[in-house]
């Protein structure tokens, strides 16, 4: 039989759709005020001391990057106490999600995870030809712990957990964790993204990954959220030697960039930056709560930077999501995450915030007379 071009499974596949830059909406509406909280960044920017960092490096890119990131791995090591073997670094965390998927997947192997969770990764297993189980979730849109554990079989290569989720914020516990590991055999591998774990920590029974490790679990964090490098692209993961050492023989060597190595290091000794990025989610979370549940939306429970809320119907999302964006308010529209009657909306400033706010008011009137809701 003749062999095709491009794979059925990368055929199927839809090219991931990220938020819209702020100059091209700034272009297409000639807008001077555009507040863009769809992607979860921080809204403070980077750290100065990340700034300075990566500033100072900019007379050596002549130079290959060091290979072994031995400063910043130094550093990681050093602030969760861990040793620098058993960390690798790579662009963002789905740089290293895209390793894990090259190091252990092979077209048809089994996936586990909760449905409607971050598409980065769904694309990645998609990509080598995995075979996705997608368990539903609970009402609360909470992980269904024990429908996921029926799911897992020998067969299983890969068990995905976002903890936090993205794109509700919900979290598990290490109480349900603990409970899905007994089911999961030692020749699996469980990846554990927490790409928003420094805003999930301000939460008392949101657990601490460092304090309970497993042989084939990998722990994925990020410079991208609270640390205010998306740009730059820089993430880590924790894992057992063996794992480890899989995924350092199929990475890029030169990964992370030596700008992103000298960023994150800068932005990981800048502790009142995190600690202001911080104080900022938690006063933007209440503000965001309070308007949401005062104009009758139901807000899930986040412990992240970000609020998803249900507004009905596909209809009513993009009402929300083009009404805003007419006065320059980019948020996200949760199709892709086949939650297509929701929104997600991203922790601004208070400036940013307050602009949505603004236009919320504006427009609430004219969306509520269209999609049956009570007026205020
Ligand atoms: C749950 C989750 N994991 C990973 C990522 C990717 O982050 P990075 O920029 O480190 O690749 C994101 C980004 O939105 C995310 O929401």
């Amino acid at each position: 039989m003749q062999k095709k071009l491009v794979p059925d499974y990368i055929e199927r596949l839809e090219t991931y759709q990220a938020g819209k830059p702020i100059d091209e909406l700034a272009r297409e509406k000639n807008l001077t005020r555009i507040s863009k909280i769809a992607s979860n960044e921080n809204p403070l920017g980077p750290s100065p001391m990340a700034i300075r960092e990566m500033t100072n490096v900019l007379w050596d890119v002549h130079r290959y990057p060091d290979m072994s990131a031995y400063q910043l791995k130094k550093a990681l090591s050093e602030l969760y106490r861990l040793k620098p073997e058993n960390i690798v670094l790579g662009n963002g965390s789905e740089g290293i999600m895209g390793y894990i998927c090259r190091a252990f997947l092979q077209e048809g192997d089994e996936v586990v995870t909760a449905s409607n969770t971050f598409i980065g990764f769904l694309i990645l297993a998609k990509s080598v030809g995995a075979k996705l189980i997608e368990v539903p979730r609970k009402p609360d849109y909470k992980y269904d712990i024990e429908a996921m554990a029926k799911k897992i079989t020998p067969d299983t290569k890969i068990v995905y957990l976002a903890n936090p989720d993205n794109p509700t914020g919900t979290y598990i516990t290490k109480l349900e964790f603990d409970t899905l590991m007994k089911h999961v055999s030692p020749h699996t591998i469980v990846i554990l993204d927490e790409a928003y774990f420094e805003f999930a920590k301000e939460w008392p029974d949101y657990p601490d990954s460092m304090d309970y490790r497993y042989d084939n679990v990998v722990t994925l964090r990020t410079f991208s959220k609270a640390y205010g490098l998306s740009g730059v692209r820089v993430g880590y993961g924790f894992g057992h030697d063996v794992l480890i050492n899989a995924l350092h023989k199929v990475k890029l060597p030169f990964e992370p960039s030596l700008v992103a190595q000298k960023g994150a290091f800068g932005a990981l000794s800048d502790r009142p930056h995190l600690d202001r990025t911080l104080h900022n989610n938690r006063e933007r979370f209440q503000d965001l709560w309070d308007f949401l549940t005062r104009h009758d939306f139901k807000p899930i429970a986040s412990v992240c930077n970000f609020i998803t809320f249900k507004t009905g119907s596909e209809a009513a999302s993009l009402a929300l999501f083009n009404g805003l964006l007419d006065k320059g308010v980019i948020i996200r529209a949760l199709r892709a995450n086949l939650m297509p009657d929701h929104v997600r909306v991203s922790l601004g400033t208070r400036d940013e915030m307050n602009h949505f706010f603004e236009v919320m008011e504006e427009i609430l009137p004219a969306y509520n007379a269209k999609f049956g809701r009570p007026t205020k």
